[in-house]
C-alpha cells in the first residue's frame, strides 16, 4: 500500500463515501477521514478491497498522508459544517495547497471562502457534484469553480471520476471563477424542483381531471419515457406501481405532493434570483406549492370552503386530453429553463463571470430531467444571437409553442374550472404571455407611482398602459 496519496476525502457519509470509493476504483490512492471515527472504520471495512485507502483520524493524520500540492474533497453539510472543517485544516494548509468543496454551498459562501483564504496563498474551489448517490458512485457531472491554476491541479482528478458527456467527453469542466461552479448547480437543481413540480401537477390532472387510475397514468408516463419530457418517467413510473400494488393510493393527499429533496436548492435559486430581478416565476412556484402543501391544518380547515361547481369528471375524449397535458407539460418545462438560463445569463453580468450555456449544457446531457438534444437545441438557440436569454423564441421552440397553445391553455383552463390546482403550469404559461405582450398592464401602478415617485416606460398614444420598457419582444 503506498504511503502517500493522491486526495483526501473529508466527511464520509453518502455522498463523500461514494465519492472517495468513485476515486479508489479509478485507481488514486485516497486519504479518507470524517468527524465520526466510525464512518471511516465502515468504510475501510467494507470498500477497503475496491482499491486504496488511507484512514486517518485527525486533520494532521489525513495532510501527513498527502501528496503536495495537497488536494482535499469536502463532502459535509453546506454552512456551518463546512466552515468548520476549514476552520480545522486551513491552518495546516501550505500555499498552493487546495481545498474543493463538494457539498452544495450557497455561491456566495464559496465566493467568501475562495477571497479569504486565497489571501493565504490556499486555492478553494467549489464544485458542483449532480447526481444522486449511484452517480456520485458511477459518475457526477461537476461544474466546477475556482481559478484556472486550480484547476489545473483537481481538474483532472474530478474529470476521472465524472460520467461522459454525449460526446465521450468527461462530464467535468471548470465553468467559471470563485462561486460558478455553486450556482450553476443551485440553477440546475431549482429547475429540476421545478420539473418535478410540473411533472406533479401533470399526474394531478390526468387523476383529479382525466379520471385515471394510478396504473393507467403509469401508463402514460411510461409512453413519455425517453421521450421530448426527459427520461426521469421511468422512476415515476416504477414508483407508481410499486405502490399501486401494495394497496397505497396517498399520492393525492395535501402534504405528499413533493418529496423530491431538490427544496433547498429550489428555495435558494428563486431567492437569489428575487433579489436579482430575474423572474424565475416556475420555480418560485415549485417553492411556494411546497409550502403551501405542507400546511396540514390550514388544509383539514380549508376543505370546507367552496369550490367549483360540479365538473364532469370524466371527459369526452380522454385521448385528446393526455395529447393535451404533454404539451402543457413540454411547453412549461421550456418555459422553466428559459427562466433558469436567465438566471444564469444575469449572474455572468452581476459577478464579471462567463459561464458557457453551451458548455453547461453538455454537462447536464447526461441528467436524467431532461433529453441532451433538448439541451443542445437551448444552447443553439443561444449562439443565435439572442441580447435576452429569450430562447423560447428561437424558431423550433416557436413552432412547439404553436402546436402547444390549445392544449397549453385547454388544460390550464380545465385546471381552473375543475378545482385542481396546477400552479407551476399556469404561472409558466402566465409567464408565456407577459412575454409575448406588447402591453402590459401597468396604467394602475402607474398611476399611484404618479402620486409617490418618477415614472418609467412610455406613455402610449391609445391606451392607457405601458409598452414594456427594456424588454425586448422578439
Ligand atoms: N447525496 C447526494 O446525492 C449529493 C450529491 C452531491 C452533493 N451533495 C452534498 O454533499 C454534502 C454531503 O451530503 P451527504 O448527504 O453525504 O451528507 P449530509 O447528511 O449532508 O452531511 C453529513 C456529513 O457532514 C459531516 N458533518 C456534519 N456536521 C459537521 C461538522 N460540524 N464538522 C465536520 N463534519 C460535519 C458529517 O460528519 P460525521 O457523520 O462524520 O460526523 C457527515 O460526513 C452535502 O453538502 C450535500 O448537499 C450530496
Amino acid at each position: 500500500m503506498p504511503s502517500t496519496a493522491q486526495i483526501g476525502v473529508i466527511g464520509l457519509a453518502a455522498t463523500g463515501r461514494n465519492l472517495a470509493r468513485n476515486l479508489a476504483r479509478r485507481g488514486y490512492a485516497v486519504a479518507v477521514h470524517s468527524r465520526t471515527a466510525d464512518r471511516t472504520r465502515v468504510l475501510v471495512d467494507e470498500f477497503g478491497h475496491e482499491g486504496t485507502f488511507l484512514p486517518a483520524r485527525t486533520a494532521r493524520e489525513l495532510l501527513s498522508s498527502l501528496e503536495r500540492p495537497r488536494r482535499l474533497l469536502i463532502t459535509v453539510r453546506p454552512g456551518e459544517a463546512t466552515d468548520s472543517v476549514i476552520a480545522a485544516f486551513a491552518p495546516l494548509l501550505e500555499p498552493g495547497d487546495l481545498l474543493v468543496d463538494g457539498g452544495d454551498a450557497h455561491f456566495a459562501d464559496t465566493r467568501r471562502r475562495e477571497a479569504e483564504l486565497g489571501e493565504h496563498g490556499i486555492h478553494f474551489v467549489g464544485a458542483g457534484i449532480a447526481g444522486g448517490e449511484e452517480k456520485t458512485l458511477y459518475g457526477p457531472s461537476i461544474t466546477v469553480g475556482g481559478s484556472p491554476e486550480a484547476y489545473e491541479v483537481v481538474g483532472p482528478v474530478l474529470e476521472t471520476i465524472a460520467t461522459r458527456t454525449s460526446d465521450g467527453r468527461p462530464a467535468a469542466t471548470r465553468v467559471g471563477p470563485d462561486g460558478a461552479g455553486h450556482f450553476v448547480k443551485m440553477v440546475h437543481d431549482g429547475i429540476a424542483h421545478a420539473t418535478v413540480e410540473l411533472t406533479a401537477e401533470a399526474y394531478d390532472l390526468l387523476r383529479g381531471i382525466g379520471g385515471f387510475s394510478a396504473e393507467r397514468v403509469a401508463d402514460i408516463f411510461a409512453r413519455w419515457d425517453g421521450g421530448r419530457l426527459g427520461a426521469h418517467f421511468t422512476e415515476i413510473t416504477t414508483d407508481l406501481l410499486a405502490r399501486t400494488a401494495a394497496g397505497a393510493d396517498e399520492d393525492r393527499r395535501p402534504g405528499g405532493r413533493h418529496e423530491d429533496g431538490q427544496g433547498g436548492s429550489g428555495r435558494r435559486t428563486a431567492r437569489s434570483a428575487q433579489d436579482a430581478d430575474v423572474p424565475v416565476a416556475g420555480i418560485a412556484a415549485a417553492v411556494f406549492d411546497q409550502a403551501l402543501s405542507g400546511l396540514a391544518a390550514w388544509h383539514r380547515d380549508a376543505r370546507r370552503l367552496p369550490g367549483p361547481e360540479p365538473f364532469g369528471r370524466h371527459l369526452a375524449d380522454t385521448d385528446a386530453f393526455v395529447r393535451e397535458v404533454e404539451q402543457a407539460l413540454y411547453a412549461s418545462k421550456v418555459v422553466v429553463w428559459a427562466q433558469g438560463w436567465h438566471r444564469i445569463v444575469e449572474a455572468n453580468g452581476a459577478y464579471g463571470w462567463d459561464i458557457d450555456l453551451g458548455v453547461v449544457s453538455s454537462l447536464w446531457g447526461d441528467d436524467s430531467l431532461v433529453p441532451a438534444p433538448f439541451l443542445d437545441r437551448i444552447a443553439g438557440a443561444h449562439g443565435a444571437g439572442h441580447a435576452v436569454p429569450c430562447f423560447p423564441a428561437d424558431a423550433a421552440f416557436t413552432r412547439e409553442f404553436a402546436a402547444a397553445q390549445r392544449g397549453w391553455r385547454g388544460v390550464v383552463a380545465t385546471a381552473a374550472r375543475g378545482g385542481v390546482p396546477a400552479p407551476a403550469l399556469s404561472t409558466a404559461l402566465s409567464y408565456y404571455d407577459t412575454l409575448r405582450a406588447e402591453r402590459l398592464p401597468t396604467a394602475p401602478a402607474r398611476g399611484r407611482r404618479d402620486l409617490t415617485g418618477p415614472r418609467t416606460g412610455h406613455r402610449t398614444a391609445q391606451h392607457d398602459d405601458f409598452t414594456p420598457k427594456g424588454l425586448r419582444i422578439p
